[in-house]
């Protein structure tokens, strides 16, 4: 198993160009590809995770053209059947569930060992309901879905997931009649403004989303703004060590933007400058300076949706601030790429911090600056190895990280960035 060992970086200072939003990348892909017409998508995140959206959408006919971060797409309306790999990624397999319900053909998505473990009934259940024939392992994957004609849903979310949410609409698109998706926690809406930007009739009232059936997507050159949840890793790192850190073209969408929240409720020194708007998506540029007032914070349910990628990173936060942060209402992170309330107490105390779980998250007592000194496994999950690193270049002896190619998944040029060289 590889490793990295790193040192600590007093006052991590950086500046530089946020990486691609996944989500968005996902979507910009998936729906030029399944759409008529060729649309140019830039900026794209070249992660292992938007690999896989890109290879299933080419087996299923859409001709992708790749020129670095850029590709021109030619979509297909019919998909030919497929076996569709989709890696680690939870957002491919979900929203290309809802996508192919609807269309004639045989689809078999599966993934890696972590994607097979993670509920996929919560897609299951709402497009079965539309219509839809989907064999799976108990309601995991592989899903082996047959094209049906289905038919709307009214559909009140059990769970706050923007990934059931894009399922249920886009199997919606392709239904007879109306599809209502009722969200009592707002979770990201990316899916519903590209929808608008690419000619879908979707509207949104209170906490309502409507969508008429058999609409047809119209390609729309996209391009992808930067991923709030990446920019977190170098903001809280700066944060922590008193450094000056400063992302350019952060997506600052309100449904993404409780990490800003957070740094409210701490106090911290920060600024959000530049605010531009590209495609219904507000973006900027965010700077952090140091800790300000290093008050607590206190994250509830309602706030999760905004945050929930960054909560593991934000656990780090939290060992740097006076008294004790909790978090409450993010029970949904023990089915992400790893159970990551365990492995986020795990990363605390590994460092010699202070945390501990609770059904539904967990609280973590300031202890000052970090010990170290330790060597984590963060499991292939991601967003462990990064939110390892920052503790490790935060704190006073560093530490060493194993398997950091993980970090591919969503942020290809992460440990080139820590060392300054991005
Ligand atoms: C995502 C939604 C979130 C998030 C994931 C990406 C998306 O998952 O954790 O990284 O692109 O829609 P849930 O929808 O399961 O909350």
């Amino acid at each position: 198993m590889q490793k990295i060992d790193i040192s600590p970086i007093p006052k991590f200072t950086r500046t530089l160009v946020c990486a691609p939003d996944k989500s968005i990348t996902h979507r910009a892909v998936m729906f030029n590809a399944a759409a008529k017409g060729k649309a140019e998508v830039r900026g794209m995140l070249l992660g292992q995770d938007c690999l896989s959206t890109i290879d299933c959408m080419r087996r299923l006919g859409a001709s992708i053209e790749q020129k670095g971060d850029n590709a021109v797409i030619a979509g297909t309306q019919g998909f030919a059947s497929a076996k569709l790999d989709c890696g680690n990624s939870g957002t491919t397999m979900r929203l290309l569930s809802g996508l192919a319900a609807a269309r004639a053909g045989t689809f078999t998505l599966f993934g890696d060992q972590s994607l097979s473990s993670r509920p996929m009934r919560r897609v299951i259940d709402p497009l079965t309901a539309m219509g839809a024939q989907i064999a799976s392992q108990e309601g995991k994957a592989p899903l082996c879905i047959t094209g049906q004609r289905l038919h709307g849903i009214d559909y009140v979310m059990p769970v706050a997931s923007a990934q059931v949410k894009s399922a249920v609409l886009l199997a919606g698109l392709g239904a007879e009649g109306v599809t209502r998706v009722t969200e009592k926690e707002r979770t990201r809406d990316h899916t519903e403004i590209l929808l608008r930007h690419m000619g879908v009739r979707i509207t949104r009232e209170n906490d309502c989303i409507t969508l008429a059936g058999d609409q047809t997507l119209h390609a729309a050159d996209v391009c992808v703004a930067g991923d709030i949840s990446s920019a977190a890793f170098p903001l809280v790192c700066g944060l922590i060590t008193g450094g000056r850190v400063c992302v350019h073209n952060v997506g600052l969408n309100p449904t993404r933007t409780g990490l800003l929240e957070v740094f409210d409720q701490i106090g911290a020194d920060y600024e959000v400058a530049d605010i531009q708007w590209n495609g219904g998506e507000k973006t900027g540029t965010v700077c952090v300076r140091g800790l300000g007032h290093g008050r607590p914070f206190a994250i509830g349910h309602d706030m999760i949706p905004r945050l929930v990628d960054e909560i593991p990173v934000l656990a780090v936060l939290a060992c740097y601030l006076s008294g004790e942060s909790v978090v409450t209402g993010a029970q949904e992170l023990r089915v992400k790429e790893s159970d990551r309330i365990a492995a986020t107490v795990r990363l605390v105390r590994a460092f010699g911090g202070d945390a501990q779980d609770t059904p539904d998250g967990l609280i973590v007592r300031g202890v000052g600056q970090l010990a170290g000194g330790c060597t984590f496994d963060p499991a292939l999950d991601h967003r462990m190895a990064m939110s390892a690193a920052v503790a490790a270049a935060a704190c006073k002896k560093g530490g060493t990280v194993l398997s950091p190619a993980c970090a591919a998944v969503s942020y290809p040029h992460f440990w080139r960035m820590l060392a300054g060289e991005q």
